[in-house]
């Protein structure tokens, strides 16, 4: 069977772990590709809110196996928290969350590398979620990586200090204040490696080979297109490919076994961290937008900054991932806004562009607009499409003419019950 893809199309944050929540049940295997402990997946349902960051947020449906690929790099401190509280609430991780040995770790030392290399960059720092992402990643570009199928050797302590004492030197070439008990690092992941180790390892690659035969996988990506290495707003994006690319090399998937590619944006845009966001908001609708989103990171808490939504580059993503079903996200947000606007291309250096340009952050660069009637009906209470108003309707019609691909999804509320399907 093919292997679907759900992809976030903006700055992250698009809903992406309520929609894998809420198509588990289509699923037998959920496997998460990218990222690492920077993301944070936000499930809500039977009235409790849940954040994921490094398990699959298909962990909460019983008889489903959770894959945390090849592609991820996991903070098996972060890890061990996130067990512990799924735990609480009676799933056996142990029967239904298997790890790729190729999966690389998060050393404390890496968190000290990121907050080392964000502090020296002063205002022109990234924003990044100090989780580590960065330097892991480069380990493993860079060919020094530390992975999980090391653990399995006796040697790995050694392996592991060999590394730590390195990133000690290239933490002292920053030359930033930074306050760190490392002793008491070393000891807290040793412990957490410790229940790490009780997780069950796998050759991922391999397992997707044979379960592809007869099981249906469903590949859940982390942040978003416009945070791509290599396909983002550079410099200020996440060290991995979050796009459909990023799915194959994450898992170990052949680009001709992807089948539906299902993407995800919000009615309106959000970033958190620093860097170019051409429709973003000062304005009271941008207030508005974080007030009624709640639009706060799941991972850090930062306010996410909000603007509405920018179609050159949602088509942009969409085109790049090879997008075939659009889920619209935090419809119900813009319920009782007088008007909604819509970038649907830039003046820039003189010209009217509908592509984005090499340097979004180009002072140049103005978004052009549409504008459409809001609509004040209460969307949280619909369940059914025929309800939806027609002004919305009309939002959503005009996106589907622009992108040529279905909104099949019009998500009206964070929990699992308020998604209406097209
Ligand atoms: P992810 O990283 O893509 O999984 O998204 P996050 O969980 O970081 O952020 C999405 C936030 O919006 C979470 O707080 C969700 O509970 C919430 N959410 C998701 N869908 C909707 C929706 O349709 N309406 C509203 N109001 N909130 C939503
Ligand atoms: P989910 O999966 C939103 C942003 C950070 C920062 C940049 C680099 O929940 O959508 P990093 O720690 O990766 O080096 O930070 O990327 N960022 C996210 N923004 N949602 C996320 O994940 C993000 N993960 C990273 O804020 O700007
Ligand atoms: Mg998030």
């Amino acid at each position: 069977m093919k292997v679907d893809l759900l992809l976030g199309l903006q700055w992250g944050d698009e809903g992406k772990g309520k929609i894998v929540d809420v198509l588990t049940s289509e699923y037998d295997i959920i496997a998460r590709f990218q990222g690492g402990p920077n993301a944070g997946h936000t499930l809500v349902f039977n009235g409790k809110k849940y954040v994921l960051h490094t398990i699959p947020s298909g962990i909460f449906h019983e008889n489903k196996i959770n894959i945390i690929g090849n592609g991820v790099v996991i903070d098996p401190v972060i890890l061990q928290n996130e067990i512990h509280k799924i735990e609480n609430e009676g799933v056996d991780i142990h029967k239904s969350l298997f790890i790729s040995r190729k999966a690389h770790l998060i050393l404390p030392t890496h968190r000290l590398l990121d907050a080392a290399s964000e502090k020296s960059k002063g205002k022109n720092k990234i924003g990044s979620t100090l989780k580590g992402i960065g330097p892991t990643y480069m380990d493993k570009t860079g060919r020094n990586g530390f992975r999980i199928g090391d653990l399995e050797s006796d040697e790995w302590k050694k392996k592991y200090y060999e590394l730590t004492n390195k990133h000690q030197k290239l933490i002292d070439f920053y030359e930033v204040d930074l306050d760190y008990d490392l002793e008491k690092l070393h000891n807290e992941f040793f412990e957490s490696v410790e229940n790490l180790k009780k997780i069950k390892f796998i050759d991922s690659e391999s397992f997707f080979m044979k379960s592809m035969a007869n099981k249906s996988i469903l590949a859940e990506g982390a942040q978003g297109s416009l945070l791509d290495i290599d396909f983002g707003t550079y410099p200020y994006v996440t060290s991995s490919n979050t796009t459909a690319a990023g799915a194959c090399t994450g898992l170990g998937i052949a680009p001709n076994s992807v089948g539906d590619v299902f993407g995800i944006f919000k009615a309106y845009t959000t970033r958190v961290g620093s860097g170019p966001f051409p429709t973003e908001l000062f304005d009271d609708y941008g207030s508005r937008m974080s007030k009624v989103g709640n639009e706060f990171g799941a991972t850090t808490g930062r306010p996410r900054r909000c603007g509405w939504l920018d179609l050159v580059a949602l088509k942009y993503a969409c085109k790049i991932n090879g997008v075939t079903k659009l889920m619209m996200m935090k419809t119900d947000v813009l319920t009782g806004f007088d008007k909604i606007l819509v970038c649907t291309g830039y003046r820039y250096r003189g010209s009217i562009i509908h592509h984005l340009p090499f340097d979004l952050s180009d002072t140049s660069l103005e978004p052009i607009y549409s504008q459409f009637k809001g609509w004040s009906e209460n969307l949280q209470k619909m369940n059914n499409v025929k309800q939806l108003p027609g002004n919305l309707n009309k939002y959503i019609s005009f996106l589907e003419d622009e992108l040529k691909i279905p909104i099949v999804i019009v998500s009206v509320g964070p929990d699992r019950k308020e998604t209406i399907f097209r």
